[in-house]
Protein backbone atom coordinates (compact mmCIF):
# COMPACT_ATOMS: atom_id res chain seq x y z
CA UNK A 1 0.00 0.00 0.00
CA UNK A 2 2.66 2.76 0.95
CA UNK A 3 4.93 1.60 -1.65
CA UNK A 4 3.47 3.16 -4.25
CA UNK A 5 2.09 5.69 -2.26
CA UNK A 6 0.43 8.09 -5.18
CA UNK A 7 -0.77 11.78 -4.83
CA UNK A 8 -3.67 12.85 -3.34
CA UNK A 9 -5.39 15.31 -5.94
CA UNK A 10 -8.33 17.70 -4.61
CA UNK A 11 -10.53 15.36 -2.19
CA UNK A 12 -10.47 12.22 0.27
CA UNK A 13 -7.91 9.74 -0.04
CA UNK A 14 -8.44 5.87 0.48
CA UNK A 15 -6.71 3.03 -0.93
CA UNK A 16 -3.37 3.70 -2.84
CA UNK A 17 -3.19 7.00 -2.20
CA UNK A 18 -3.97 6.56 1.64
CA UNK A 19 -1.01 6.34 4.00
CA UNK A 20 -0.30 5.99 7.75
CA UNK A 21 -3.19 6.21 10.50
CA UNK A 22 -2.74 2.48 11.30
CA UNK A 23 -3.02 2.90 14.80
CA UNK A 24 -6.18 4.91 14.23
CA UNK A 25 -7.53 2.13 11.97
CA UNK A 26 -7.22 -0.21 14.44
CA UNK A 27 -8.55 1.60 17.06
CA UNK A 28 -11.62 2.49 15.19
CA UNK A 29 -12.03 -0.96 14.09
CA UNK A 30 -12.27 -2.45 17.53
CA UNK A 31 -15.05 0.45 18.26
CA UNK A 32 -17.08 -0.91 15.58
CA UNK A 33 -16.58 -4.52 16.64
CA UNK A 34 -17.55 -3.44 20.64
CA UNK A 35 -20.37 -1.62 18.65
CA UNK A 36 -19.15 1.79 20.40
CA UNK A 37 -20.13 5.21 18.81
CA UNK A 38 -17.40 7.54 17.96
CA UNK A 39 -16.80 11.36 17.85
CA UNK A 40 -14.14 12.06 15.41
CA UNK A 41 -13.06 15.14 15.78
CA UNK A 42 -9.35 17.30 14.60
CA UNK A 43 -9.08 20.16 12.59
CA UNK A 44 -9.75 20.57 9.20
CA UNK A 45 -7.88 18.92 6.63
CA UNK A 46 -6.23 16.29 8.79
CA UNK A 47 -7.62 13.34 7.09
CA UNK A 48 -11.07 12.89 8.93
CA UNK A 49 -13.27 11.81 6.32
CA UNK A 50 -10.32 9.86 4.44
CA UNK A 51 -9.63 7.81 7.80
CA UNK A 52 -13.48 7.03 7.70
CA UNK A 53 -13.41 6.24 4.14
CA UNK A 54 -10.28 3.92 4.37
CA UNK A 55 -12.11 1.77 7.05
CA UNK A 56 -15.42 1.26 5.53
CA UNK A 57 -13.46 0.31 2.32
CA UNK A 58 -11.60 -2.18 4.13
CA UNK A 59 -14.78 -3.30 6.27
CA UNK A 60 -16.58 -3.66 2.79
CA UNK A 61 -13.94 -5.99 1.52
CA UNK A 62 -13.94 -8.43 4.46
CA UNK A 63 -17.82 -8.40 4.23
CA UNK A 64 -18.87 -8.66 8.16
CA UNK A 65 -20.48 -5.38 8.04
CA UNK A 66 -22.55 -3.66 5.66
CA UNK A 67 -21.49 0.47 5.41
CA UNK A 68 -23.35 3.67 4.62
CA UNK A 69 -21.34 6.86 4.13
CA UNK A 70 -23.31 9.70 4.68
CA UNK A 71 -22.23 13.90 4.09
CA UNK A 72 -23.99 16.33 5.93
CA UNK A 73 -22.37 19.26 4.60
CA UNK A 74 -25.17 20.51 2.34
CA UNK A 75 -28.11 19.12 4.59
CA UNK A 76 -30.21 22.31 5.98
CA UNK A 77 -32.65 20.46 8.39
CA UNK A 78 -33.01 17.20 10.22
CA UNK A 79 -35.87 15.88 7.23
CA UNK A 80 -33.14 16.55 5.07
CA UNK A 81 -30.58 14.90 7.03
CA UNK A 82 -33.12 11.34 7.12
CA UNK A 83 -33.40 11.83 3.04
CA UNK A 84 -29.66 11.55 2.82
CA UNK A 85 -28.93 8.60 4.97
CA UNK A 86 -32.04 6.87 3.17
CA UNK A 87 -30.56 7.20 0.11
CA UNK A 88 -26.98 6.53 1.07
CA UNK A 89 -28.46 3.12 2.50
CA UNK A 90 -28.96 2.16 -1.14
CA UNK A 91 -26.83 -0.40 -1.71
CA UNK A 92 -27.55 -2.62 1.13
CA UNK A 93 -30.29 -4.09 -0.23
CA UNK A 94 -32.33 -5.43 2.54
CA UNK A 95 -32.29 -2.23 4.18
CA UNK A 96 -33.05 -0.26 1.06
CA UNK A 97 -36.17 -3.09 -0.04
CA UNK A 98 -37.79 -1.73 3.80
CA UNK A 99 -37.44 1.77 3.28
CA UNK A 100 -38.82 1.71 -0.34
CA UNK A 101 -41.67 0.10 0.82
CA UNK A 102 -41.89 2.09 3.85
CA UNK A 103 -41.55 5.63 1.49
CA UNK A 104 -43.76 3.39 -1.10
CA UNK A 105 -46.53 6.39 -1.62
CA UNK A 106 -43.69 8.57 -2.81
CA UNK A 107 -41.63 6.86 -4.72
CA UNK A 108 -44.70 4.65 -6.55
CA UNK A 109 -44.26 7.27 -9.76
CA UNK A 110 -40.89 5.32 -10.35
CA UNK A 111 -42.68 2.09 -11.16
CA UNK A 112 -40.24 -0.75 -11.93
CA UNK A 113 -37.41 1.44 -13.01
CA UNK A 114 -36.41 3.10 -9.43
CA UNK A 115 -33.06 0.84 -9.92
CA UNK A 116 -32.50 3.08 -12.82
CA UNK A 117 -33.24 6.11 -11.37
CA UNK A 118 -30.73 8.63 -10.16
CA UNK A 119 -29.89 8.80 -6.56
CA UNK A 120 -30.57 12.54 -6.62
CA UNK A 121 -34.12 12.14 -8.04
CA UNK A 122 -34.97 9.41 -5.37
CA UNK A 123 -33.86 11.53 -2.93
CA UNK A 124 -36.21 14.18 -4.07
CA UNK A 125 -38.77 11.94 -3.93
CA UNK A 126 -37.90 10.96 -0.51
CA UNK A 127 -37.72 14.50 1.00
CA UNK A 128 -40.79 14.75 -0.10
CA UNK A 129 -42.33 12.66 2.54
CA UNK A 130 -40.31 13.78 5.45
CA UNK A 131 -41.42 17.25 6.80
CA UNK A 132 -41.18 19.34 10.18
CA UNK A 133 -43.50 17.60 11.62
CA UNK A 134 -42.97 13.63 10.86
CA UNK A 135 -39.19 13.87 10.48
CA UNK A 136 -38.47 12.10 13.68
CA UNK A 137 -40.96 9.15 13.28
CA UNK A 138 -39.56 8.77 9.34
CA UNK A 139 -36.28 8.90 10.83
CA UNK A 140 -37.26 6.03 13.35
CA UNK A 141 -38.19 4.18 10.48
CA UNK A 142 -34.85 4.70 8.57
CA UNK A 143 -33.06 3.44 11.52
CA UNK A 144 -35.17 0.75 11.84
CA UNK A 145 -34.28 -0.28 8.60
CA UNK A 146 -30.75 -0.55 8.86
CA UNK A 147 -30.79 -2.25 11.95
CA UNK A 148 -32.95 -4.83 10.45
CA UNK A 149 -29.35 -5.72 7.77
CA UNK A 150 -28.37 -9.12 8.39
CA UNK A 151 -24.68 -8.05 8.60
CA UNK A 152 -23.94 -4.74 11.45
CA UNK A 153 -23.97 -1.43 9.19
CA UNK A 154 -21.37 1.19 9.89
CA UNK A 155 -23.02 4.46 9.71
CA UNK A 156 -20.44 6.96 8.86
CA UNK A 157 -22.24 10.40 9.54
CA UNK A 158 -19.54 13.25 8.24
CA UNK A 159 -20.18 17.13 8.66
CA UNK A 160 -22.81 16.63 10.78
CA UNK A 161 -21.08 19.47 12.94
CA UNK A 162 -22.18 21.76 10.10
CA UNK A 163 -25.80 20.87 10.15
CA UNK A 164 -25.80 21.60 14.05
CA UNK A 165 -24.16 24.82 13.75
CA UNK A 166 -26.46 25.83 11.31
CA UNK A 167 -29.60 24.72 12.79
CA UNK A 168 -28.43 26.14 16.04
CA UNK A 169 -27.37 29.62 14.62
CA UNK A 170 -29.54 30.40 11.03
CA UNK A 171 -27.67 32.24 8.23
CA UNK A 172 -27.35 34.97 11.06
CA UNK A 173 -24.99 33.32 13.59
CA UNK A 174 -27.65 34.24 16.33
CA UNK A 175 -28.62 31.55 18.54
CA UNK A 176 -32.09 31.75 19.68
CA UNK A 177 -34.67 29.13 22.06
CA UNK A 178 -36.26 28.30 18.87
CA UNK A 179 -32.68 27.12 17.26
CA UNK A 180 -31.62 25.56 20.72
CA UNK A 181 -35.37 23.51 20.91
CA UNK A 182 -34.45 22.61 17.09
CA UNK A 183 -30.55 21.61 17.62
CA UNK A 184 -31.77 19.42 21.09
CA UNK A 185 -34.79 17.63 19.09
CA UNK A 186 -32.11 16.36 16.06
CA UNK A 187 -29.41 15.37 18.75
CA UNK A 188 -31.94 13.81 21.07
CA UNK A 189 -33.59 11.84 18.46
CA UNK A 190 -30.24 10.50 16.59
CA UNK A 191 -28.83 9.78 20.38
CA UNK A 192 -31.91 7.88 20.74
CA UNK A 193 -31.51 5.64 17.87
CA UNK A 194 -27.77 4.91 18.54
CA UNK A 195 -28.99 3.58 22.15
CA UNK A 196 -31.82 1.50 20.64
CA UNK A 197 -30.20 -0.22 18.17
CA UNK A 198 -26.32 -0.52 19.46
CA UNK A 199 -24.75 -3.29 18.15
CA UNK A 200 -27.02 -3.40 15.00
CA UNK A 201 -26.21 0.49 14.03
CA UNK A 202 -22.67 1.65 14.72
CA UNK A 203 -22.52 5.75 14.44
CA UNK A 204 -19.14 7.18 13.17
CA UNK A 205 -19.36 11.03 13.37
CA UNK A 206 -16.90 12.95 12.09
CA UNK A 207 -16.68 16.83 10.88
CA UNK A 208 -14.31 19.77 10.06
CA UNK A 209 -16.24 21.39 12.68
CA UNK A 210 -15.70 21.15 16.38
CA UNK A 211 -19.21 19.40 18.23
CA UNK A 212 -18.36 20.28 21.54
CA UNK A 213 -17.97 24.15 21.07
CA UNK A 214 -20.96 23.85 18.96
CA UNK A 215 -22.65 22.25 21.86
CA UNK A 216 -21.41 24.11 24.86
CA UNK A 217 -22.55 27.25 23.66
CA UNK A 218 -26.19 26.32 23.01
CA UNK A 219 -25.51 24.29 26.98
CA UNK A 220 -26.49 20.69 24.91
CA UNK A 221 -23.25 19.32 26.01
CA UNK A 222 -24.96 15.99 27.33
CA UNK A 223 -25.82 15.15 23.79
CA UNK A 224 -22.46 14.22 23.09
CA UNK A 225 -21.94 11.60 25.71
CA UNK A 226 -23.15 8.68 24.38
CA UNK A 227 -20.04 8.87 21.86
CA UNK A 228 -16.67 8.37 22.25
CA UNK A 229 -14.64 10.87 21.14
CA UNK A 230 -11.42 9.87 19.03
CA UNK A 231 -8.62 12.87 18.11
CA UNK A 232 -6.84 12.82 15.46
CA UNK A 233 -3.63 14.33 15.16
CA UNK A 234 -1.51 15.95 13.19
CA UNK A 235 1.17 13.57 11.67
CA UNK A 236 4.73 13.65 13.19
CA UNK A 237 7.69 14.79 11.59
CA UNK A 238 8.79 11.08 11.19
CA UNK A 239 5.65 10.07 9.46
CA UNK A 240 5.07 13.28 7.21
CA UNK A 241 9.20 12.49 6.34
CA UNK A 242 8.36 8.79 5.60
CA UNK A 243 5.16 9.96 3.77
CA UNK A 244 7.27 12.43 1.39
CA UNK A 245 9.87 9.58 0.79
CA UNK A 246 7.01 7.66 -0.24
CA UNK A 247 5.61 9.51 -2.52
CA UNK A 248 9.08 10.83 -4.18
CA UNK A 249 9.70 7.40 -4.87
CA UNK A 250 6.47 6.88 -6.45
CA UNK A 251 6.97 9.61 -8.79
CA UNK A 252 11.26 9.25 -9.42
CA UNK A 253 12.22 12.09 -7.64
CA UNK A 254 15.42 13.46 -4.96
CA UNK A 255 14.38 14.51 -1.95
CA UNK A 256 16.93 13.66 0.63
CA UNK A 257 16.44 13.25 4.72
CA UNK A 258 17.66 17.07 4.82
CA UNK A 259 15.07 18.35 2.13
CA UNK A 260 12.21 16.31 4.14
CA UNK A 261 12.98 17.68 7.87
CA UNK A 262 13.27 21.08 6.13
CA UNK A 263 9.24 20.47 4.56
CA UNK A 264 8.48 19.76 8.12
CA UNK A 265 9.99 22.55 9.90
CA UNK A 266 8.50 24.88 8.06
CA UNK A 267 5.11 23.55 8.51
CA UNK A 268 5.67 22.69 11.97
CA UNK A 269 2.43 21.61 12.22
CA UNK A 270 2.02 18.51 10.09
CA UNK A 271 -1.52 18.32 8.69
CA UNK A 272 -1.57 15.68 6.19
CA UNK A 273 -3.08 17.96 3.74
CA UNK A 274 -0.18 20.65 4.04
CA UNK A 275 2.18 17.97 3.19
CA UNK A 276 0.38 16.29 0.56
CA UNK A 277 -0.23 20.27 -0.86
CA UNK A 278 4.14 20.71 -0.19
CA UNK A 279 4.65 17.43 -2.05
CA UNK A 280 2.49 18.42 -5.38
CA UNK A 281 3.98 22.44 -5.41
CA UNK A 282 7.82 20.78 -5.03
CA UNK A 283 6.76 18.54 -7.63
CA UNK A 284 5.25 21.28 -10.08
CA UNK A 285 8.45 23.14 -9.43
CA UNK A 286 10.81 20.49 -9.97
CA UNK A 287 9.08 19.54 -13.18
CA UNK A 288 9.39 23.19 -14.73
CA UNK A 289 13.05 23.69 -14.37
CA UNK A 290 13.53 20.18 -15.48
CA UNK A 291 15.32 18.62 -12.36
CA UNK A 292 14.47 15.39 -10.13
CA UNK A 293 16.05 16.44 -7.29
CA UNK A 294 14.97 19.33 -4.25
CA UNK A 295 17.34 20.98 -2.23
CA UNK A 296 16.64 23.09 0.91
CA UNK A 297 16.61 26.49 -1.30
CA UNK A 298 13.90 24.66 -3.50
CA UNK A 299 11.92 23.88 -0.60
CA UNK A 300 12.43 27.78 0.90
CA UNK A 301 10.68 29.05 -2.62
CA UNK A 302 8.41 26.59 -3.13
CA UNK A 303 6.91 27.65 0.74
CA UNK A 304 6.80 31.30 -0.25
CA UNK A 305 6.00 31.42 -3.40
CA UNK A 306 3.59 28.58 -3.42
CA UNK A 307 1.92 27.93 -0.12
CA UNK A 308 1.60 31.11 1.04
CA UNK A 309 0.78 32.63 -2.42
CA UNK A 310 -2.39 32.76 -3.74
CA UNK A 311 -3.32 29.82 -4.92
CA UNK A 312 -2.36 28.30 -1.30
CA UNK A 313 -4.55 30.39 0.27
CA UNK A 314 -7.58 29.24 -1.72
CA UNK A 315 -7.42 26.54 0.97
CA UNK A 316 -6.58 28.12 3.66
CA UNK A 317 -9.48 30.75 3.14
CA UNK A 318 -11.62 27.90 4.28
CA UNK A 319 -10.28 28.52 7.66
CA UNK A 320 -11.84 32.16 8.28
CA UNK A 321 -15.20 30.47 6.86
CA UNK A 322 -15.35 28.32 9.24
CA UNK A 323 -14.31 29.85 11.96
CA UNK A 324 -16.87 32.83 11.71
CA UNK A 325 -19.43 29.89 11.20
CA UNK A 326 -18.74 28.45 14.69
CA UNK A 327 -18.41 31.84 16.49
CA UNK A 328 -20.32 34.33 15.15
CA UNK A 329 -19.80 37.80 13.74
CA UNK A 330 -18.98 39.27 17.30
CA UNK A 331 -16.35 36.17 18.80
CA UNK A 332 -15.50 36.23 15.34
CA UNK A 333 -14.05 39.56 15.40
CA UNK A 334 -12.39 38.94 18.73
CA UNK A 335 -10.92 35.93 17.44
CA UNK A 336 -9.34 38.16 14.01
CA UNK A 337 -7.36 39.90 16.83
CA UNK A 338 -6.42 37.53 18.92
CA UNK A 339 -4.91 35.67 16.21
CA UNK A 340 -3.25 38.67 14.34
CA UNK A 341 -2.08 39.85 17.68
CA UNK A 342 -0.28 36.15 17.48
CA UNK A 343 0.97 36.27 14.45
CA UNK A 344 2.52 39.35 14.45
CA UNK A 345 4.72 37.84 17.60
CA UNK A 346 6.18 35.15 15.89
CA UNK A 347 3.50 33.22 16.75
CA UNK A 348 2.75 33.62 20.17
CA UNK A 349 0.11 35.58 22.36
CA UNK A 350 1.30 36.25 25.60
CA UNK A 351 -0.95 36.07 29.13
CA UNK A 352 -0.43 39.82 29.43
CA UNK A 353 -1.35 40.86 25.99
CA UNK A 354 -4.67 38.52 26.67
CA UNK A 355 -5.18 40.20 30.06
CA UNK A 356 -4.79 43.97 28.15
CA UNK A 357 -7.45 42.28 25.86
CA UNK A 358 -9.92 42.08 28.15
CA UNK A 359 -9.15 45.04 30.03
CA UNK A 360 -9.86 46.62 27.29
CA UNK A 361 -13.48 45.22 25.94
CA UNK A 362 -14.43 45.62 29.47
CA UNK A 363 -14.00 49.19 29.09
CA UNK A 364 -16.02 49.16 26.11
CA UNK A 365 -18.45 47.91 27.60
CA UNK A 366 -18.10 44.14 25.87
CA UNK A 367 -18.26 40.85 27.34
CA UNK A 368 -14.75 40.31 28.62
CA UNK A 369 -15.62 36.79 29.05
CA UNK A 370 -16.22 35.54 25.62
CA UNK A 371 -12.48 35.97 25.48
CA UNK A 372 -12.59 32.64 26.94
CA UNK A 373 -15.17 31.55 24.62
CA UNK A 374 -12.85 31.80 21.93
CA UNK A 375 -9.66 30.91 23.22
CA UNK A 376 -11.31 27.57 23.70
CA UNK A 377 -12.87 27.29 20.20
CA UNK A 378 -9.34 28.48 19.14
CA UNK A 379 -7.74 25.84 20.89
CA UNK A 380 -10.10 23.22 20.29
CA UNK A 381 -9.97 23.74 16.83
CA UNK A 382 -6.80 23.48 16.16
CA UNK A 383 -4.90 26.96 15.61
CA UNK A 384 -3.35 27.82 19.26
CA UNK A 385 -2.23 25.49 21.58
CA UNK A 386 -1.18 26.43 25.13
CA UNK A 387 2.56 27.52 26.40
CA UNK A 388 3.73 28.33 29.38
CA UNK A 389 2.93 31.78 29.52
CA UNK A 390 -0.20 32.19 26.51
CA UNK A 391 -1.00 30.26 23.55
CA UNK A 392 1.14 29.79 20.22
CA UNK A 393 -0.45 28.95 16.77
CA UNK A 394 -0.26 25.49 15.98
CA UNK A 395 1.04 25.85 12.17
CA UNK A 396 3.83 27.88 10.95
CA UNK A 397 1.62 27.44 7.43
CA UNK A 398 -1.13 29.65 9.07
CA UNK A 399 1.15 31.38 11.52
CA UNK A 400 2.67 33.40 8.15
CA UNK A 401 -0.31 32.94 5.86
CA UNK A 402 -2.38 35.22 8.68
CA UNK A 403 0.48 37.62 9.33
CA UNK A 404 0.66 38.07 5.38
CA UNK A 405 -3.16 38.47 5.44
CA UNK A 406 -4.09 40.43 8.70
CA UNK A 407 -0.80 41.27 10.05
CA UNK A 408 -0.31 44.61 7.63
CA UNK A 409 -2.23 47.36 9.16
CA UNK A 410 -2.77 45.68 12.28
CA UNK A 411 -1.82 47.86 15.91
CA UNK A 412 -0.80 44.79 18.80
CA UNK A 413 -2.54 45.82 21.70
CA UNK A 414 0.08 47.03 23.71
CA UNK A 415 0.25 49.97 21.50
CA UNK A 416 -3.06 50.76 21.71
CA UNK A 417 -4.13 53.44 24.32
CA UNK A 418 -6.92 51.65 26.78
N1 LIG B 1 -4.11 9.13 5.47
C1 LIG B 1 -3.80 10.00 4.51
N2 LIG B 1 -2.88 9.69 3.57
C2 LIG B 1 -2.54 10.57 2.60
N3 LIG B 1 -3.08 11.80 2.50
C3 LIG B 1 -3.98 12.18 3.41
C4 LIG B 1 -4.39 11.31 4.45
N4 LIG B 1 -5.31 11.95 5.20
C5 LIG B 1 -5.45 13.16 4.65
N5 LIG B 1 -4.67 13.32 3.59
C6 LIG B 1 -4.56 14.54 2.77
O1 LIG B 1 -5.40 15.52 3.32
C7 LIG B 1 -6.43 15.91 2.43
C8 LIG B 1 -7.70 16.15 3.20
O2 LIG B 1 -8.18 14.93 3.70
P1 LIG B 1 -9.66 14.79 4.26
O3 LIG B 1 -9.85 13.36 4.61
O4 LIG B 1 -10.63 15.40 3.29
O5 LIG B 1 -9.59 15.70 5.58
P2 LIG B 1 -10.76 16.20 6.56
O6 LIG B 1 -11.96 15.34 6.31
O7 LIG B 1 -10.20 16.06 7.94
O8 LIG B 1 -10.99 17.64 6.21
C9 LIG B 1 -6.47 14.82 1.38
O9 LIG B 1 -6.86 15.34 0.13
C10 LIG B 1 -5.03 14.35 1.35
O10 LIG B 1 -4.27 15.25 0.58
MG1 LIG C 1 -13.82 15.88 5.67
Amino acid sequence: MTTHLKKAGANWVDGDRFFNREAELKELRERVHNGTHTLLTAQRRMGKTSLVRELLRQLEDEGRYATVFVDLEAANDPADAIAEIAIRAKPVQAVWRRIQSFFANHLQSFGGRIDEVALSELKVKLRAGIDAGNWQHQGDQVFAALALSERPVVLAIDELPILVNRLLKGADYRVTPERTAATDALLAWLRKNAQEHRGEVVLILSGSVGLEPVLRQAGLSAHANIYQSLELHPWSHDTSSRCLAALARTYDLDLSEDVRMEICRLLRCCVPHHVQQFFDFLHQHLRRTGRTTASAEDVELVYERELLSVRGQIDLEHYEVRLRMVLGDDAYGTALELLTEAAVHKGRLTDKAIRRYRAALESSGGDAASIEDVLYSLEHDGYLEQQTDGYRFVSRLLQDWWLARHGRFFTPIQDRPI
